[in-house]
């Protein structure tokens, strides 16, 4: 065998060092080294040898075939090289020529505010979740305690799907498929698929049936939601004025307003000092110093029931604001309408 070996590798090095050719070298490599080729069928011979002969045996193979491959990349190396010279006599690349120009792409002012965001709140220990944006009425409304006749369904228009593919599975559910209104249902969907301690963020798209100077058919929601035992109110205006300093600066002051929402009691709404102005009073705040900015409250006992927590278990607070008028304060742009047109001169000066 290790006679065999010597004349293998004395025929590749002549075969190998005299070609330059690709079609060749690939040719010599499945006869050298192929799963038919040379050097496996001697190889195949060595179990029925001593342990001590396989052994050393086994050394030389592997010298053997580490220099065919040395000589076979060699060739590779051999054969570009002259098909670049050849190129270059016969004048078919010019490196004269300037190079082409692709120009570089970058994030969209929603994204980036949305990323920003993100990562704030990822400092302050919550997780990223998402949910479908093809929901059905049952998270997005119904578990999140509006019940059909509720009437903050109206301050939601919401767009109806037909789905047939729903339809055709579940009859029942074929006038209950809608695009989300908001990044709420997410919150029932993690609590439906474990329990608390729960932490997360949900970034999102959302769509409502408005379209004006300030609303888009479709716009970006942050939603947050922190259950477990003994969370209390104090912790939600933490949480958020923590937010509010760590994204705007902390010369930022924020301050609480009794408001409604049906998946919190007691709900809030967080009025921040005025990004424009500081507080002094311009156009944006309507001169009163302070920007709503943030809807937040601690999570409705019906939201627990919903979602099959015990009663009485566990506590926790929500907030869910919206991403693009916090893009639009961010960049001093003054029609939401253009960050979705995607006309590429607006683009470029972000
Ligand atoms: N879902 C609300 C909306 O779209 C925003 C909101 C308010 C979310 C209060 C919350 C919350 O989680 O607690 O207007």
């Amino acid at each position: 065998m290790q006679d065999r070996l010597k004349s293998l590798i004395e025929s590749a090095r002549k075969e190998i060092s005299t070609t330059a050719d690709p079609a060749r070298v690939e040719e010599l490599r499945i006869r050298f080294l192929g799963k038919k080729g040379e050097l496996p069928a001697i190889l195949s011979g060595m179990g029925k040898l001593p342990p001590d002969q396989r052994r050393s045996l086994g050394e030389v193979a592997n010298s053997v075939k580490a220099e065919v491959e040395q000589l076979l990349a060699q060739a590779i190396e051999r054969a570009e090289a002259q098909k670049l010279e050849a190129e270059l006599r016969g004048q078919k690349i010019d490196v004269t020529l300037p190079g082409r120009f692709r120009p570089p792409g970058h994030r969209h002012p929603v994204s980036r505010t949305m990323e920003d965001v993100v990562q704030t709140f990822r400092r302050l220990g919550f997780e990223v979740a998402t949910g479908p944006e093809i929901e059905l009425d049952y998270y997005n409304f119904q578990a999140l305690n509006i019940p059909a006749d509720h009437p903050a369904r109206d301050m939601q228009d919401t767009f109806y799907l037909e789905a047939p593919w729903v339809a055709r599975k579940h009859p029942e559910l074929a006038n209950s498929v809608l695009l989300r209104t908001h990044t709420s249902p997410v919150q029932i969907r993690t609590m439906l698929s474990k329990k608390p301690p729960i932490r997360i963020i949900v970034p999102g798209r959302v769509y409502r049936r408005d379209s004006d100077l300030s609303h888009t058919p479709m716009f970006h929601q942050i939603e947050g939601l922190l259950v477990d035992r003994g969370v209390t109110f104090a912790e939600l205006k933490g949480t958020l004025d923590a937010f509010v300093k760590a994204f705007f600066g902390s010369e930022f002051k924020t301050r609480f307003r009794p408001s409604y929402f049906p998946f919190t009691e007691p709900s809030a709404d967080l009025h921040m000092t005025c990004v424009l102005c500081g507080g002094k009073g311009c156009r944006l705040c309507k001169f009163g110093g302070w920007i709503e900015m943030i809807g937040a409250g601690m999570v409705h006992p019906n939201v627990f029931k919903a979602v099959g927590y015990e009663e009485g278990t566990y506590t926790g607070f929500a907030w869910g604001m919206g991403i693009d008028r916090l893009a639009l304060l961010r960049y001093g742009v003054d029609d939401l309408r253009m960050m979705f047109e995607n006309d590429v001169r607006f683009l470029e000066q972000f």
